[in-house]
């Protein structure tokens, strides 16, 4: 396949919070970490190497959170990419702790975030992060106070947008009260459509949309998709990523994968158009129970 075939610029363009435009297809860099997004990778060059590899097939949206490895993934990119090319955008989360493989547990304090911030701001060695997820509202801390103490970090220069993540319509809109909201990264896939009703929001108000989890975790599958695969000589992950592509214009998916194979399939998908068909065939299967 030639460069011009395989470019994530063929998926178009999607605004962030109307201030920075980036290419509707980003790369996830959770699973670059070790087993249970816990530790090092097994392989550091590999993944170094796929982080490069994605910024050349024009890749300009990078996903990650202070939570990967812990700090894992930020320092990985920072390694393979800095000083970064112009227009590559990082997008980081904090207030999702991971004090071990496989576990998770909240911290969204308004001091908690803070130090998140500057950590997240020393490893990927930035003064200002282009991207701030709140990676998902802390049931025992005030939403309102998570989401102004990262208003007051944008003040302060240290974030240039905030987000979301793992929210609701009605997150969406206490927060916009406080700040404007640059994305919303919720699970979404075509067999995973809990967040439907948040897609058309983002849609409506202009807010990207980021959905993690696009491929089920490279599980998606089914007759309907290898049928609709095998007519574009594409595969089944390929297939996905077109629908999700064409669900909405704010759309902005970020498959993951650690293989320089799996990365260039993913690109690839850029330039995949489904029929209406097609598109409304995926659209009515069965939704599976998605799981993290
Ligand atoms: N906000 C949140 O709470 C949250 C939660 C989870 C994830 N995320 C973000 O979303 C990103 C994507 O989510 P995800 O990693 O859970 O799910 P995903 O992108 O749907 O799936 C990634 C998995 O699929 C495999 N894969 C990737 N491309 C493939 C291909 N072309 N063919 C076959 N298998 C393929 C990968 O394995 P290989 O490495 O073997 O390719 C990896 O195990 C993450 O990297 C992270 O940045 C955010």
């Amino acid at each position: 396949m030639n460069r011009k075939e395989l470019s994530a610029s063929l998926a178009g363009d999607v605004s962030l919070g109307g201030e920075i435009s980036v290419h509707r297809l980003g790369f996830g860099a959770m699973r670059l970490t070790g087993e249970g997004i816990w530790g090092p990778p097994k392989d550091r060059q590999a993944a170094l190497t796929v982080l490069r590899r994605a910024v050349e097939l024009d890749v300009d949206f990078i996903d990650t959170a202070d939570s990967y490895g812990p700090h894992v993934s930020e320092e990985l990119i920072a390694e393979a990419l800095f000083p970064y090319p112009t227009g590559l955008v990082i997008a980081t989360k904090g207030g999702w702790n991971r004090p071990g493989p496989n576990q998770w547990t909240h911290d969204a304090t308004p001091s908690h975030l803070r130090k998140a911030v500057e950590g997240s701001l020393k490893r990927l060695r930035l003064d200002r992060i282009d991207v701030y997820q709140l990676h998902i509202p802390d049931p025992v801390v005030s939403f309102e106070s998570s989401v102004e103490t990262l208003a007051q970090l944008r003040n302060e220069g240290k974030i240039r947008l905030v987000a979301l993540s793992n929210v609701t319509q009605e997150h969406i809109e206490r927060a916009c009260k406080i700040v404007p909201i640059g994305s919303v990264q919720n699970r979404y896939s075509f067999a995973d459509r809990e967040w439907d009703y948040v897609v058309n929001y983002c849609e409506r108000n202009g807010i990207a949309f980021v959905p993690w989890f696009p491929l089920g975790a490279g599980k998606v599958a089914g007759e309907v998709l290898g049928r609709i695969a095998q007519a574009h000589r594409a595969s089944p992950t390929q297939v996905a990523l077109a629908w999700l592509l064409q669900r909405s214009p704010i759309m902005l998916p970020i498959p993951g994968t650690s293989s320089i194979e799996h990365l260039e399939q993913n690109a690839a998908a850029a330039s995949l158009r489904l029929t209406k068909e097609e598109f409304e065939e995926l659209s009515r299967v069965p939704q599976l129970v998605g799981s993290r």
